[in-house]
């Protein structure tokens, strides 16, 4: 593997992981989860989450990727040689090309709702219209396609570039641009007349709202925030350089997209009670971005046009940017495994990737149209691949990433790769491997019997 590259700098490094990390999960699927589980509570438990499984599982992602320098498949191989234990990166492969398959559609409605605010096509419209607007657009037969393909070939196009010139470049251009977006939005809500019930919601926790539920919710979210449990931070780890410290990226990493999300909350929060909203249950998956957010918008700031015009674009582009940078991490798993393992060129390898992807993208596109009442398991293709990807195989990719790493992973060889062979002090090692063998596997195996509904907690 002589000619792997490798990223350029640390904050290269850091940024390009926390692309990977923050995205739609954050703005999207953070705010409605922490609206329907009781706002701050929930956040107090999310962020539980991220430092008791998601920092470990994140550092063990590194430690696994660099220590190897292959695909995620591949890394299990180098480092179990000749064991089964290289199916937790062929999962990992397998997963990220079905979340591939479903993130870029709803990816591609960003660029078409961007399209419509830069239009200023939400002025004037009725909570009604949203609906219309929502559903006569996703369920086109050719538009969300359209707006898919693009959004496949804008990562395709800096996948290609390669590492350092492709993922790096374009994460430090775009993370600084999605934090400037996130402050001036936070700005725009909380300064509304009335953003204080808002921030009430979110800042004083109502602990009678958690139960078992509460807390199984937030560990699934966290997963899929942090980009765990497929491989996606350990193939971009197997391109950091020696010198990188992964304990403290991995701390970077989270700190980021746990800031980023809760930013999200700031944002949606203050609006949604300014303009005297109640959040319904209906409000799940692309409803509330897609249909609710343009109206309450429109509502908030009604007494400066201008002001909400802008708020809605900049809103729309920051989960452009979100988004992209959240693809090009899926697309990169499956690609380095597909160049490596298949000895192809990286473009070639891109190709097919991208290609079988926009193909089965298509039908996950129509499930919003011709094709919703074609049904799997009583899901909609689109439905089915994210049941599948986010409730079983991302928790169980976890859970044996946790395994692998406790139990099976020589300790000093693991103590080598966090300190840098030697060079850096690994504080807490212990508590880490006592997570990683017990915490975790037991924890996310909770969370997915919860999952399949074999087993519910309290
Ligand atoms: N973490 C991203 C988000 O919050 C999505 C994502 C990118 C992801 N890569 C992943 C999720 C790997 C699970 C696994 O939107």
């Amino acid at each position: 593997m002589a000619s792997r590259e490798n990223f350029g700098s640390k904050l290269g490094v850091t940024l390009a992981a926390a692309g990977s990390a923050v995205g739609l999960g954050n703005i999207w699927r953070f705010p409605i989860e922490t609206g329907q589980n009781g706002g701050a509570a929930y956040i107090i438990v999310y962020i539980a989450c991220i430092i008791i499984l998601g920092i470990p599982i994140m550092i063990s992602e590194f430690a696994i990727g660099r220590r190897s320098r292959r695909n995620t498949a591949g890394a299990y191989e180098a480092l179990a040689p000749g064991t089964q234990w290289k199916w937790i990166g062929r999962l990992g492969v397998f997963t990220g090309f079905i979340i591939f398959c479903y993130y870029t559609v709803v990816a591609g409605w960003t660029l078409e709702y961007s399209a419509l605010a830069i239009g200023n096509a939400f002025e004037g419209k009725t909570a009604e219209d949203y609906k219309t607007i929502f559903s006569e657009f996703a369920g086109h037969p050719i538009k969300p396609l359209v707006w898919m393909a693009v959004m496949f070939l804008l990562t395709h196009i800096i996948i290609v570039k390669g590492v350092t010139s492709g993922i790096e470049k374009y994460s430090k251009l775009m993370m600084p641009v999605l934090f400037i977006i996130v402050i001036i939005l936070v700005y725009c809500s909380v300064t509304l007349p009335k953003a204080s019930e808002g921030l009430d919601f979110l800042l004083k926790p109502d602990f009678s709202k958690i139960t078992g539920n509460t807390i199984l919710n937030a560990m699934g979210q966290a997963f899929f925030s942090l980009s765990l449990g497929l491989g996606c931070l350990c193939t971009y780890a197997s391109y950091f350089a020696k010198d990188t410290n992964l304990t403290k990226t991995a701390l970077n990493v989270c700190g980021i997209d746990t800031f980023i999300a809760v930013m999200a909350g700031f944002i949606i929060f203050p609006a949604v009670f300014n303009a005297g909203y109640q959040l319904q249950p209906s409000d799940v998956g692309p409803s509330l971005i897609f249909i609710t957010l343009p109206s309450i918008f429109q509502e908030s700031f009604s007494q400066m046009p201008i002001v909400g015009y802008i708020f809605a674009v900049m809103f729309y582009l920051l989960l452009v940017v979100a988004a992209l940078t959240s693809t090009i991490s899926i697309h990169e798993v499956v690609n380095a495994y597909i160049q490596e393992e298949w000895h192809l060129t990286r473009s070639q390898a891109a190709w097919v990737v991208t290609g079988i992807c926009m193909f089965l993208g298509f039908f996950s596109c129509w499930s919003f149209g011709w094709l919703s009442d074609f049904k799997i398991f009583g899901m909609t293709v689109f439905d089915l691949f994210d049941f599948c990807a986010s409730n079983i195989f991302l928790p169980v990719g976890g859970m044996l990433i946790s395994i692998f790493t406790g139990w099976r992973l020589d300790k000093k060889m693991l103590k080598a790769e966090l300190s840098n062979e030697g060079s850096l002090k690994v504080p807490l090692f212990g508590v880490y491997t006592f997570i990683l063998k017990f915490i975790a596997p037991l924890a996310i195996g909770l969370v997915l019997l919860n999952q399949l509904g074999l087993f519910k907690l309290l």
